[in-house]
């Protein structure tokens, strides 16, 4: 197996999953700052050795994407903070855009920049260490949106990016996210999210991806976030992988969710139901539908929904630490379980409070 198949699988490895510290400087102070504490380089720091000196993180967690500052800060006793990574048996990622920008002629639509020099910043990334990168195109549901440009515009952008992580030995992380804003309903998601999924697969093929390297991580397929009725965890699963089926080549390397503003809980939960809906190997799916036979792994690359109850706990006192790392622990737990199909509500009893400051899901 190539080595690029190598990395993605180690990734991809059963129970395991990514966790996304990869917050910009102004996202990572924003939500330090709702959870009451103050803001800056230090709160940062702190705050990322809290998160990946947590004892054991490894046995749940695969990789982490970090933000670029990351690369270079170092716990209190001087060890880089990707050398605690390292010792954890955890991969190093890299989220390698440059952020957003309004997507011109295209009102509320927005395209992801960073492909200048791109090739140069990863030979860098790659001799620090780094195995696998991200990026991150972002699509909005309104009522003729996304425009066509919009997802061409970006689609294309994630291969060209796609194609220069292999060409530096780096393992992409595809990430089209369909935002959850909105009051859609899950038809409407899933119509857009098959839509952006095509758009990204067509153009891979253009730019000559190698599926086997390279890792997706969408959006799973929800109602508007102030869509009005219920939708059930089942409703979701289902959405999500008839969905997924339809337009992902099963040569892809694996499906890493991510989590977009859904409670931790929730997240947790919609992850081990698309597990319950897939339905065993062949043989024993004789006569079983199509549409519940999985190609690819599924597993979780989660920000919010690993590191809320964490920063909370934490709230900026070391006094907390201790706590704040079991809170990373127990969602990691919970989501290595439902990667496997294999949570139950009764693990969170040994765990702590999952939600969130509300501000976190916008
Ligand atoms: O870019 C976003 C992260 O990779 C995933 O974060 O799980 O909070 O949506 P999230």
């Amino acid at each position: 197996m190539n080595a690029l198949a190598t990395t993605a699988q180690a990734l991809m490895a059963p129970g395991k999953g990514l966790l996304a510290m990869d917050e910009s400087v102004s996202t990572c102070d924003r939500r330090l700052a709702a959870c009451g504490i103050a803001p800056g380089d230090e709160a940062r720091r702190r705050y990322r050795e809290l998160l990946v000196s947590a004892p054991g993180l490894g046995e749940r967690i695969s990789g982490a994407i970090l933000f670029e500052e990351t690369l270079h800060q170092r716990n209190a006793e001087g060890v880089p903070l990707i050398e605690v990574l390292r010792a954890a048996g955890i991969l190093l990622g890299i989220k390698v855009d440059i952020g957003t920008t309004p997507l011109p002629g295209h009102a509320g639509e927005r395209v992801t920049e960073g492909l200048d020099a791109l090739g140069a910043r990863l030979g860098r990334h790659a001799a620090l260490g780094a195995r696998f990168a991200k990026w991150r195109a972002v699509l909005v549901i309104g009522t003729d949106l996304p425009s066509r440009a919009c997802l061409q515009a970006n689609a294309h952008a994630l291969a060209r990016y796609a194609v220069l992580c292999q060409a530096a030995g780096l393992v992409p992380i595809v990430e089209p996210e369909v935002m959850m804003q909105g009051d859609h309903g899950l038809a409407r998601c899933a119509e857009v999210t098959e839509e952006v999924l095509c758009q990204v697969f067509t153009q891979l093929r253009e730019q000559g991806a190698a599926l086997d390297g390279l890792i997706l991580k969408p959006n799973m397929v929800l109602p508007g976030a102030s869509f009005p009725g219920p939708t059930s965890v089942g409703e979701v699963a289902d959405a999500t992988l008839d969905c997924l089926l339809r337009v992902v080549p099963a040569a892809v390397a694996g499906v890493a969710f991510l989590s977009g503003g859904q409670s931790p809980l929730l997240a947790t939960e919609r992850l081990n139901a698309l597990h319950r809906h897939l339905k065993p190997p062949w043989p024993s799916t004789m006569g079983a539908p199509i549409s519940h036979i999985a190609p690819w792994p599924l597993t979780f690359s989660f920000g919010r929904a690993l590191q809320e109850p964490a920063m909370q706990r934490w709230a900026g006192d070391d006094a907390h630490r201790v706590d704040a790392q079991a809170a990373l622990l127990h969602r990691a737990r919970c989501n290595g379980a439902a990667a496997l199909g294999r949570y139950q509500p009764a693990m969170e009893a040994d765990g702590l409070p999952a939600a969130g400051p509300a501000s976190w899901r916008t």
